[in-house]
């Protein structure tokens, strides 16, 4: 049997009561194929890495050692969920590094997209290695590779997992979640407890706002886009839009306008809102956000957010605008 292949008949998971049976059933198998090894997981906070983190959590406790590196291109407060769930609410051995001044400091005056794509995913795989060569006894690795990943496996994610680790160090892989879709992955996710803001967090490049801090990124302006994003998260929660829309956030061009602030003349940075909708992100719609919602952003952005001047709304479908600007 190919164990790469969703069993025709395996039904889908779209209750609680399912989902605990699928626990009960990986809880059984993990246990059974790492016995008393340790696993090491590198643990993002997404939803794949989230669940698979919980689900060995439950299965062999402090065997596995999850590693997050805070890139330092997290959205605001993720990597403190990250810390407060699992750290602090599941007692998991967690392995926290903040690798913000160093990822900075080797994407320094870098522009071009996927040059920056590939210094984030090739340090993420050195940090990891340093940090999976200081422990001892790790046999496995665990994965939140899901099904789509497998049928897809079109290079989207393949940062996300952590191939690309040299040949001596090679781990047996535990990927408890790799015949599950999306929802399923949810609705286990749930089942396992974990926070909503957590399951049902929308998709996140794995190069986060590096790839939306346009350009040459800079500290204080990946701070203001940060800070853009974190408000019309907000505003989204607020007026139920968060719960509609696919995928929203904030990309910040490295260019500037004048502008007129408390009288004076204030040079700053356009935040561009992205807010769009799709089944399988291979197009898109753009979302009619309401212009009272849209002024309500623009008001608290432009007012909060130290170096932005302006807000601007992106209106273009995929194709032929992709859902990210680089
Ligand atoms: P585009 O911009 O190609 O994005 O229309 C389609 C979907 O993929 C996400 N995306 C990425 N996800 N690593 C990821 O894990 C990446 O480098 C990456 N680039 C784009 C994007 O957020 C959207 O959901």
């Amino acid at each position: 049997m190919d164990c790469n292949k969703r069993p025709e008949n395996m039904q889908r998971i779209t209750t609680i009561e399912l989902a605990n049976a699928f626990i009960d059933e990986q809880v059984e198998l993990i246990r059974k194929q790492v016995g008393d090894k340790k696993v090491l997981l590198a643990l993002s906070g997404g939803v794949d890495s989230s669940v698979v983190a919980a689900l060995l959590i439950k299965a062999i406790g402090k065997q596995l050692v999850s590693v997050h590196v805070n890139h330092g291109l997290m959205r605001k407060g993720e990597s403190e969920q990250v810390i407060e769930v699992f750290r602090n609410q599941l007692d998991a051995n967690l392995v926290y590094i903040d690798a913000t001044d160093r990822y900075l400091e080797k994407l320094k005056g870098v522009v071009a997209p996927e040059t920056k794509r590939k210094i984030i995913g090739a340090e993420f795989i050195r940090i990891f290695e340093e940090e999976a060569r200081k422990l001892e006894g790790i046999e496995f690795l665990a994965q939140g590779t899901i099904y789509p990943d497998i049928i897809e496996s079109d290079g989207v994610k393949a940062h996300h997992n952590v191939g690309g680790l040299p040949e001596d160090l090679q781990f047996e892989l535990v990927e408890p979640v790799k015949l599950l879709y999306k929802d399923e992955v949810r609705v286990v996710g749930y089942a396992l407890g974990l926070p909503k803001a957590m399951v049902d967090r929308q998709p996140f490049p794995g190069p986060g706002l590096g790839v939306r801090c346009l350009g040459a990124i800079t500290r204080d302006r990946l701070e203001a886009l940060r800070e853009a994003d974190a408000i019309l998260r907000e505003e989204f929660d607020n007026c139920g839009l968060a719960k509609k829309v696919w995928q929203y956030f904030i990309a910040v061009p490295d260019m500037k306008s004048v502008g007129v602030k408390d009288g004076k003349r204030y040079e700053g940075w356009p935040a561009i809102i992205r807010a769009v909708n799709t089944i399988d992100a291979m197009s898109a719609t753009v979302e009619e956000i309401p212009y009272e919602v849209l002024h309500k952003i623009t008001d608290r952005i432009t007012h909060e957010v130290e170096g932005i001047n302006r807000v601007l709304y992106d209106l273009t479908p995929k194709p032929i605008g992709t859902i990210e600007w680089e």
